[in-house]
């Protein structure tokens, strides 16, 4: 007999979003029970490892403007971001900072005791509050510590959620398995968030932590959500070799340089105004040309790449604020940045899209939101700029946590439903498909598989060839017998959880190749070399994709416009 607990807004997710959605919520009522439910403990949420900054404009009185940065977000976007949803963002954000302040955040101060901000990539102006170079870690407590000041809070730590449950009134509730037991349950809520983060362990070279499987995507996709522009994912200039950790955009906003083999700044022939504070995609691309005519460098593992110089900004700079990527230097490159430029290359670092939201982050089922990087509500478009997805998180968080929060609060009344088919229905497929499965072939090896597919595949540029040579290995993969769990235990099993994730990451993976080959053009984050430009014609839109029995099925949603209109983006 399957157990059941209840709460009225169950939150799916304990980073970013999820605590600020959890305050958000809390802050509302204190009748409101309130479960933060997450696969990892709290601190170890991927959010913690966000280095460089969040967005804000907070000095206007020295020049800074809000319309400067929406048209930064749209423009870095390729014109593909909601222009109300980036007006909202950049409207809500320097509360959110303050607000953070309030609670405690140890921001980065200048002498006269104002919150600092650096230059990052793709703005008009320095805008990225910081926290040294460990701005995830900080916020992350700082949320942590406040929500724990709420008695309405319940953390929900090593729960892997694997199903949306629904009634005839929408959102009624989720399966969950409890790590630690192994033990199936059933969890009823009035209200739901899914903030589960971005899918970036789809790829192998990537800035994720291993837990960024898109688990809370898949369970979206299967209860018929659509995915929206999947096909845009971010690489990031600088992930270190082999392991694709990250180098914070800050040491480029600090002054940093990117070489090439003959030691020259080859940013000046790619984006002769902002050099190497270009936006992402337009860096990650420069890299790659180099690469491609000679000019790179080869790394022991094997991997061409090009180095990051900061040898130039001294000693005193890099032990003030960038502390914490000259740790991950000397740890996992064996380079002190001080003394030596660093190898670097593109690295898979976020994905711009997810489950498809309507701007205060409603998903197409009620009672259901989803928020930060797990959503697509459309800040972002094609292509996010630098310390705009943290900002996003703390913006959306509170705005769900306050949606879902008045929606539970007007369904007090009603009682809880429990539907005993999609249980008895989702049982049957993890415990009899997955936990009970048969099979020859190792999982580990499938999923680190289907990691190599993505990058080889579907990296910085795309082709139809390398496309469809994606797709077709990848479902070949995915037929073969790694749908089983050798080890039998339930406490803690460890290999359930991995096949559980590979199961997710093959859905997600296939979603992206899929919409990848069929948005023939090139915008943003997604560079098609046999369609090199930009085609407002036919693909000023988003793209949905539903899930099937067969394939998935893509459809169109239309860009909300304000104020600007599409014009070629130049650095
Ligand atoms: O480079 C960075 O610190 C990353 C920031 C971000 O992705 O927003």
């Amino acid at each position: 007999m399957t157990e059941s607990i209840s709460y009225d807004v169950i939150i799916i997710g304990s980073g970013l979003t999820g605590l600020r959605a959890a305050i958000s919520a809390a802050s509302k009522s204190n009748k409101l029970s309130i479960a933060v439910i997450s696969k990892v403990q709290v601190m170890r949420s991927h959010s913690v490892s966000a280095e460089g900054g969040t967005a804000a404009v907070l000095f206007e009185d020295e020049g800074d403007n809000r319309d400067s940065h929406i048209y930064d977000t749209i423009k870095g976007s390729d014109f593909l971001a909601d222009q109300d949803v980036a007006e909202l963002l950049v409207e809500s954000i320097p509360f959110e900072i303050y607000q953070l302040d309030h609670w405690g955040m140890p921001w980065s101060r200048r002498d006269d005791g104002r919150i600092d901000q650096r230059r990052f990539g793709g703005y008009s102006f320095p805008r990225a509050t910081y926290a040294q170079d460990k701005v995830g870690f900080y916020e992350m407590q700082t949320l942590y510590d406040t929500c724990l000041k709420y008695k309405n809070i319940d953390f929900l730590s090593e729960w892997f959620c694997t199903s949306v449950l629904s009634s005839g009134n929408g959102f009624c509730g989720v399966t969950a398995i409890e790590i630690k037991s192994g033990e199936f349950f059933v969890i009823r809520g009035r209200a739901g968030i899914i903030c589960t983060g971005g899918a970036g362990r789809i790829y192998s070279f990537s800035t994720y932590a291993y837990s960024s499987t898109p688990d809370g995507l898949h369970m979206a996709y299967r209860k018929g959500l659509a995915l929206k522009d999947m096909e845009f994912v971010q690489f990031h200039p600088s992930g270190i070799l082999p392991s694709g950790i990250l180098i914070t955009e800050g040491a480029r906003g600090e002054g940093g340089y990117l070489i090439n083999n003959q030691n020259e700044r080859f940013m000046k022939r790619y984006a002769p105004e902002k050099l190497e504070l270009a936006p992402r995609d337009v860096v990650s691309r420069s890299m790659i040309r180099e690469i491609q005519e000679g000019r790179g460098f080869k790394h022991d593992s094997g991997m061409s790449c090009l180095k990051l110089d900061l040898t130039h900004l001294g000693p005193e700079v890099i032990k003030d604020r960038l502390a914490g990527i000259r740790e991950i230097g000397s740890k996992f490159s064996g380079v002190d940045i001080i003394n030596e430029a660093i190898e670097i290359r593109p690295v898979c670092h976020y994905m711009m899209g997810g489950i498809h939201t309507n701007i205060h982050g409603a998903t197409e089922l009620n009672g259901l939101w989803a928020a930060g990087e797990a959503a697509c509500n459309s800040t972002h478009g094609a292509n996010r700029l630098g310390a705009n997805s943290t900002a996003e998180c703390l913006v959306w968080g509170k705005i769900t946590g306050e949606h879902a929060a008045n929606h539970a609060l007007k369904q007090m009344d009603v009682s809880l439903s429990t539907p005993l088919e999609q249980v008895s229905e989702e049982e049957k497929r993890i415990f009899d498909g997955i936990f009970r499965g048969k099979g020859e072939v190792n999982p580990y090896e499938v999923r680190k598989r289907l990691t190599d597919i993505m990058d080889d595949k579907a990296y910085v540029f795309r082709t139809e060839n390398s496309l469809v040579e994606g797709l077709k290995d990848l479902r070949g993969l995915k037929l073969q017998t790694w749908k089983h769990v050798d080890d039998r235990a339930t406490e803690y099993n460890t290999n359930f959880i991995n096949v559980m994730e590979t199961d997710s990451m093959f859905s997600v993976a296939e979603v992206v190749l899929v919409n990848a080959l069929n948005r023939c053009e090139s915008r943003g984050a997604h560079a098609r070399l046999d369609y090199p430009l930009r085609d407002d014609e036919r693909y000023l839109k988003h793209s949905l994709t539903y899930y099937t029995t067969t394939e998935p099925k893509i459809a169109w949603h239309p860009i909300t416009f304000t104020r600007y209109a599409p014009v070629e983006r130049k650095y």
